[in-house]
């Protein structure tokens, strides 16, 4: 016996990761629901070897329904979560909209399972942002071995993370530019993103930072320890999909670069290349795809006394969003749900 298990936002970039992802991992799924907003009504979308017709969410009735996965951006789900929820489903949302409500739980399942018995408050359970997810999931076991004291992060995040506009804008902007009067001004991005880099993800805040790079600090607090001080300085790279982070990170101990590749080597959901040779090391677009996080380059930093740097690289549709939001729903089932 499985799950009726709904995906709401099914013709997105992260709704369609998500029934690629329950497919490949045989999450028990009795019934499956398709949404979206009513323009893509009676859409098709694929879910393994099967083709389901996405229906307007508006209309969709969740009572009877177990789990349902959210990727529809913050403002429908500010409209249809608490719907859902107070109809007995389980809300597993990618939206930013619940992560730092305290009675919400934020989770990384490789870092902080336990918080999964938190969901019962509201019926919903937040999942993080793509560039926290990869980077905690590499924090989480060196700081059980050193104590992380400061985190240093620089970003260079793929067009995915801005949803499928974000993807369009990189791919015309690109063939535009080779076009005479066919070139693309910039419109989901704040400047041309072809050929071009961009400090600015999401918009900016009082202090200076970006809300992305304030994101990176709440949630690593919220879902590790709040004593860990983290800075970061998020940027938009012309990559389609994966994000990669170089990490620096200072300790309350000494931790040996070696001890810590064999520490990140035994964790779970990472995957070490780190040969000190010309290409032994992950980039992006091999990450695509797979579970993983990836990291290299691990080496000691050695202008402090206890530091470390490393390359970190992820598949932001898989851990930064869809993959971990099935973890989610795997943990729930195993520890609370409990059916078949
Ligand atoms: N991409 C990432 O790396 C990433 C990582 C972590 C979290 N997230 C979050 O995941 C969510 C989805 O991101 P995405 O990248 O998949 O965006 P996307 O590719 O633009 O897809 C958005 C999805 O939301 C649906 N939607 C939009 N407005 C709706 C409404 N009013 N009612 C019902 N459905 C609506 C869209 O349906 P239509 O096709 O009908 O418009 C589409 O299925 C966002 O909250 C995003 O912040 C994304």
């Amino acid at each position: 016996m499985g799950y009726k298990v709904v995906v709401a936002g099914a013709t997105g970039n992260v709704g369609r990761e998500m029934l690629n992802i329950l497919a490949e991992r045989q999450f028990p799924v009795d019934e499956i629901a398709v949404l979206a907003s009513r323009r893509s009504q009676g859409t098709e979308v694929s879910f393994g070897d099967r083709t389901l017709k996405v229906r307007d969410i508006e209309q969709f009735d969740f009572a009877g329904w177990d789990i349902a996965l959210f990727a529809i951006g913050s403002d429908a789900t500010r409209k249809y979560a608490p719907i859902a929820a107070k109809a007995g489903c389980v809300v597993i949302d990618n939206s930013s909209l619940y992560r730092y409500d305290p009675e919400i739980p934020l989770i990384v399942p490789e870092v902080n399972p336990d918080a999964i018995m938190g969901y019962a408050k509201k019926n919903i359970i937040a999942n993080p942002n793509c560039s926290t997810a990869q980077m905690v999931v590499a924090l989480k076991p060196l700081h059980d071995r050193a104590r992380i004291k400061r985190v240093v992060v620089s970003t260079y995040q793929s067009v995915s993370g801005a949803g499928k506009d974000g993807m369009d804008e990189l791919w015309d902007q690109t063939k535009g530019m080779y076009v005479p009067g066919q070139e693309v001004a910039p419109s989901k991005f704040q400047k041309q993103i072809a050929f071009n880099v961009i400090p600015q993800i999401d918009v900016f805040m009082e202090d200076g930072a970006t809300k992305e790079e304030w994101k990176m600090v709440a949630e690593t607090k919220k879902i590790v320890d709040p004593s860990i001080k983290v800075t970061a300085t998020c940027v938009r790279v012309p990559v389609f999909v994966g994000h990669s982070e170089a990490i620096n990170i200072e300790f309350e101990d000494f931790l040996d670069e070696d001890e810590a590749r064999d520490i990140l080597r035994e964790a779970p959901g990472i995957m070490v290349i780190d040969k000190r040779e010309p290409g032994g090391y992950a980039t992006p677009v091999e990450c695509v795809g797979d579970f993983a996080t990836f990291i290299s380059r691990i080496r000691q930093d050695s202008t402090i006394e206890n530091g470390l740097n490393l390359w970190c690289v992820s598949d932001n549709l898989r851990k930064g969003a869809a993959l971990n939001a099935v973890q989610i729903a795997e943990l729930l089932g195993n520890r609370v749900l409990k059916k078949g």
